[in-house]
């Protein structure tokens, strides 16, 4: 499984880019405005993100509630990188939107996806990624991971050779909360978890390992110094 972060902040993708274990980025209008940025800076602040990350996807997603407003959208954002992918929400606008920006050869990432049949919906529509949320099922106890089991069983059944511009459909788990998402999402055969950068600072870090890491420079440091 890849890890994406989940964030639209610069200085959180640069550290996680230097573990050298960055596959991607995915944000969403609640992560750009988590940075303060304003409307006038969004695009330039993803232009940004995708220079930062070239060669890897980074997901930004529209904000219309149209069918031409996310398409127009969606080209514009497309252009700022070739990296960009076009993030939509399941819905009709959403996908009739994918639709005709997959035919036109742009990669779009179906969010906010929470049951195998928008997944398989999204899927038949040319996203080239769908985006299961996990930890937003758990908020109002419904059972995210078995949500996930679904849509990765549903869409991992079938060959999406020609409905996208890349011929293959990717699964990010999304709304990761904790480390056992993160395994969970593994488990399970998602592609790609996209993950917070306080999660995958959870997901490195073990109290063993730092007190391993002590124990060997406390020893070390008698060996230097006998
Ligand atoms: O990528 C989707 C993710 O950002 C949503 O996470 O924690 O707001 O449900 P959350």
């Amino acid at each position: 499984m890849k890890f994406f972060i989940d964030t639209a902040n610069l200085e959180e993708i640069t550290e996680a880019k230097i573990w050298g274990c960055l596959a991607g980025v995915t944000t969403n209008p609640s992560l750009y405005a988590k940075t303060g940025g304003v409307l006038s800076d969004f695009e330039s602040h993803m232009q940004k993100i995708a220079e930062l990350c070239e060669g890897l996807p980074v997901s930004a997603e529209t904000t219309a509630t149209t069918i031409d407003g996310m398409v127009a959208d969606g080209r514009r954002l497309a252009a700022l990188a070739p990296n960009i992918v076009v993030k939509l929400p399941v819905c009709e606008a959403g996908l009739a939107a994918c639709r005709i920006l997959a035919d036109e050869g742009i990669r779009v990432n179906m969010t906010l996806v929470f049951s195998a049949t928008q997944a398989l919906l999204a899927a038949n529509a040319g996203a080239r990624y769908i985006s299961p949320f996990l930890g937003r099922c758990d908020d109002i106890a419904l059972d995210g991971t078995s949500q996930l089991a679904d849509v990765i069983t549903c869409i991992k059944n079938c060959d999406w050779p020609d409905r996208n511009p890349d011929g293959e459909v990717e699964i990010i788990a999304a709304s990761v909360r904790t480390a056992n998402h993160v395994v969970q999402a593994a488990l399970l055969g998602a592609d790609i978890a996209t993950v917070p950068m306080k999660v995958l600072k959870k997901c490195l870090h073990h109290p063993l390992t730092d007190a391993g890491i002590a124990a060997f420079e406390a020893d070390w440091e008698r060996v230097a110094n006998a």
